[in-house]
Parts: structure tokens; C-alpha cells; sequence
């Protein structure tokens, strides 16, 4: 298993360029297997998550070609026979985010077998709101042996209101409505950027949709939709975390293509707490000379603050004058990074969903262990400003949402590498080139 190796003390200067959204990129994916034609992604994210959801369409009977110009980030998809719609549960335990083929399969196919996503490290993660939506469009659906079968000969235009706001529920949803016969009206729908990035890509192959990026999505459902090209937003969290980086490093960083306009609760908040962040139209510079101050955060959905910066946040809280308040409203478990902090020398006491952070405190390199993608950046962000050599254990969670992380980093003064493979006794680390 892969580990980094990073010396804390450097302040990040220069331009760093942000990648495609992964969490639009695997919706996107999905949408291919409502159509017979070839949909083109260009400014897919390589990571991981992309990999996986590249097997999962592949194992279906779909074409997939991430080579086609992995260069120019440019994807081609074509599931023009989907000879096996079953999403198997060797995918989907590593990637949850694949109860997005279940909508677009039902749609399309009129049945799907998928596999119960089952938790993960940050919470139970349930898709009953998908199933809920699903049957009020006239799925038959059972479970058995953990996977969910749908089955519905065409599905119908439904009225619905999500009981609680859900980002792939409403992707999935919006995605099977496009087929459906009929209007469906969604309501209490997520509204984040990658629920807009998703439906620009379905208008582009004919689907007719009002309202998305709103609470309410209205969905006029068509016979038939045809393939498209579109090009996927850039990543807000990988933007996010890159400006952290640029402030507990007490650097002068910019974030280049990424869109200002999504990270309006971020930008706030670390200009709250003594970052300041200037903005120009495809990227964001942030300078940090002087110290931080406490500034209490409460994830919400978009365009609240994001549970995705949370983790990253906190680590920037660390290095701040006073007492911060993290309080995680989105999962039940998203704290599994504090344990970690604390063994740096993190002061955090945890109260149920609030995280009391109390700076600022000198960070000392430790052997750390990342547990989920975001827990993971979380780690990273503190490494860049410990005392000492820190080492990042199992960041394979990292490359699922970071495309090579640590060229990047390295590319704004950070003394990061990779290290692959390396047996205990091979532990000693010899010093960082820069
Ligand atoms: C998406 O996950 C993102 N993943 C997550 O990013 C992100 O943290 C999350 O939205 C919240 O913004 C992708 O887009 C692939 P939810 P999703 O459904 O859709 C509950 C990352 O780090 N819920 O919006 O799975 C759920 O338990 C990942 O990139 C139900 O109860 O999240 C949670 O408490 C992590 N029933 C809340 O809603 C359901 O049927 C929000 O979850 C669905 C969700």
C-alpha cells in the first residue's frame, strides 16, 4: 500500500491547477447507459472512483474507452447493448456512488439488479430515498441476498418530495425521470453544482428538465435521448482543499480552473479566519502572512459549508488563535480524522456532531493512517505544516478523489513523495529532496 512522505514547514507558493469533479464525472458516466449513442466527457478527473465506475459500466456490456485521450482528460462511452445490467457487489463495496446505474438501468433497460452499497467509514449511507422515488415512478423493487431488483415495464412521471436532501438520490432520480412517460415534479432536491453539471449533460442529449440546481426539478419525460459531449465542472473540494493547503502553510497560492462561485461558503469562511482570498473569474489566490483566528463551521448542503471541506477544515482549525466549532449536520460518523490529528498534537474534543478545536497548537510529524477520501486530505493539509517527516499510510483513500495529489503539491513547494511497497524494515525514510 502506498504511502506519502511529507516534511512539514514549507509555504506553498505558485499555481496549482484543479481537476474535473469526480462527483459530477460519475453521474455523467451513468447517463451513458440512458442512450444507444456515444457520449463524450472531456476534464474527467483520473482517479480512482473513475477507474471503478469504468469497470462497473464495462462489466454491464457498455464500451469504455478512458484511454480515448486520457491526456485531454476525455472519456467515450457507448452502451449501445447492455447485454448484463447487474451492478455485482465486488464494484460497488469500493465505490458506493454506483447506486447511480440504478436509475438510468431501470429507465433504460426496465430492470436492474445493484447491489446494497452497504456503510462506509463516514456512515450507514442508505439509498431507501432512491428506492422511495423509484417505486413512486411504478418500480417494483425486492431485496434479496443483498442486492435490490427493479423491475418496471416503462416508468411513469411521479410527484416527489425527498424526505431529506440527498445528492445521488436526486441524480438517480432525475436521471430515471428523463425516460419516464410523462411530468415528474421533484421537490427538496439537492442542489449542488454537480446536480446542474449532470442535467446540462441530459439537456445536451435531448432530456427536458426545468429547475435543476434548485430545490424543485421539473422533468418532462422523451422516448428516447442521443448522444452528447460535454465537459464535466472542475472539482470544488479539490479547489477547497488546495486553499486550505495555500493557508496553513502561510503561503501565497493560486487555485487555477476551478469556478469562485462554488465555493462561496469556503471563501467566507477562511477570510473569517484570517485567509484572505482574492477572486478572478477561473481561480482563486489565497495569502496567509500573518496568524489565523477561530472561526466556528456548521456543514450544510449546498450552498451551505460542505461536509467534503470538513475534514480539511479542521485541520487548518488547529493552527488557529481560540476555540473552533465543527459541527458535522450531513453524516453520522465524519469524524474519523480527529483520532488522527490528536497524534500530531491536535487539541479536539468530540461532543456527538460537534468537534471542539482548540488553537493554536504545533503539529509534530507522526506515522498517520488515512480512513476515507476527505479524513484523508485532512491529514495531508496537517503534514504540510508539522515539525518533522510525517508519514500518510494507505492513501490509495486518497487517489480515489485526488488525481496524483502529491505532484501537484510538490509542483507549489511542498516536500511530498510516493513511497510504494515498503516493508517494515525498509521503514527509515531518507530526507526529502525538495
Ligand atoms: C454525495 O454523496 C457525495 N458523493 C458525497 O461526497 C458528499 O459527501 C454527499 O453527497 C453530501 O454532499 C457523490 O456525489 C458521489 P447524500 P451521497 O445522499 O449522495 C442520507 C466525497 O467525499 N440519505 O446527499 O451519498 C445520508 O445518509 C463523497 O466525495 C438517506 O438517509 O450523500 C446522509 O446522511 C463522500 N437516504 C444524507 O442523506 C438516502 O436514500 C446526505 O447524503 C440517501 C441519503
Amino acid at each position: 500500500m502506498d504511502k506519502f512522505i511529507i516534511r512539514g514547514g514549507n509555504p506553498l507558493q505558485g499555481t496549482i491547477r484543479v481537476s474535473g469533479a469526480k462527483n459530477s464525472a460519475l453521474p455523467c458516466m451513468a447517463a451513458a447507459i440512458l442512450t444507444e449513442d456515444e457520449i463524450i466527457l472531456e476534464n474527467i478527473p483520473d482517479v480512482r472512483d473513475i477507474e471503478t465506475e469504468r469497470k462497473l459500466l464495462a462489466s454491464m456490456g457498455a464500451e469504455v474507452d478512458l484511454g480515448y485521450g486520457r491526456a485531454h482528460h476525455r472519456t467515450r462511452i457507448r452502451c449501445a447493448s447492455l447485454s448484463d445490467p447487474v451492478a455485482r457487489y465486488e464494484i460497488v463495496k469500493t465505490m458506493r456512488a454506483s447506486s447511480l446505474v440504478l436509475g438510468p438501468l431501470l429507465a433504460r433497460t426496465g430492470m436492474a439488479r445493484v447491489a446494497m452499497p452497504g456503510g462506509c467509514a463516514i456512515g450507514g449511507r442508505p439509498i431507501d430515498l432512491h428506492i422511495k422515488g423509484l417505486q413512486a415512478m411504478g418500480a417494483e423493487i425486492t431485496q434479496d441476498h443483498g442486492y435490490l431488483e427493479a423491475r418496471a415495464q416503462r416508468l411513469k412521471g411521479a410527484r416527489i418530495v425527498f424526505d431529506k436532501i440527498t445528492v445521488t438520490g436526486t441524480e438517480d432520480l432525475l436521471m430515471a425521470a428523463t425516460l419516464a412517460e410523462g411530468e415528474t415534479l421533484m421537490e427538496n432536491c439537492a442542489r449542488e453544482p454537480e446536480v446542474s453539471d449532470l442535467a446540462a449533460l441530459l439537456v445536451a442529449m435531448g432530456a427536458k428538465i426545468e429547475g435543476a440546481g434548485t430545490s424543485t426539478i421539473r422533468i418532462h419525460g422523451v422516448e428516447r435521448l442521443h448522444g452528447a459531449r460535454h465537459r464535466i465542472y472542475p472539482d470544488r473540494i479539490e479547489a477547497g482543499t488546495f486553499l486550505v493547503a495555500g493557508a496553513i502553510s502561510g503561503g501565497d497560492l493560486t487555485v487555477a480552473g476551478c469556478n469562485p462561485a462554488h465555493l462561496s461558503a469556503l471563501i467566507c469562511k477562511l477570510d473569517e479566519a484570517g485567509a484572505r482570498c482574492e477572486i478572478a473569474a477561473d481561480s482563486i489566490r489565497v495569502r496567509c502572512g500573518g496568524s489565523l483566528r477561530a472561526a466556528d463551521i456548521s456543514t450544510e448542503e449546498y450552498p451551505g459549508f460542505p461536509t467534503d471541506m470538513q475534514a480539511q477544515y479542521m485541520a487548518l482549525a488547529t493552527q488557529a488563535d481560540g476555540v473552533s466549532q465543527i459541527t458535522e449536520n450531513i453524516f453520522e460518523n465524519r469524524f474519523m480524522h480527529v483520532q488522527e490529528l490528536a497524534r500530531m498534537g491536535a487539541n479536539i474534543r468530540v461532543d456527538g456532531r460537534t468537534a471542539t478545536v482548540r488553537g493554536k497548537t504545533p503539529l509534530s510529524s507522526a506515522a498517520v493512517m488515512a480512513s476515507d477520501l476527505r479524513a484523508s486530505a485532512s491529514l495531508v493539509l496537517a503534514a504540510l505544516v508539522a515539525d518533522g517527516e510525517t508519514i500518510v499510510d494507505r492513501v490509495y483513500h486518497i487517489d480515489r478523489g485526488y488525481e496524483r495529489i502529491e505532484e501537484k503539491l510538490r509542483g507549489v513547494g511542498a516536500q511530498i513523495r510516493r513511497i510504494g511497497n515498503v516493508f517494515p524494515q525498509k521503514q527509515a525514510v531518507e530526507p526529502i529532496t525538495a
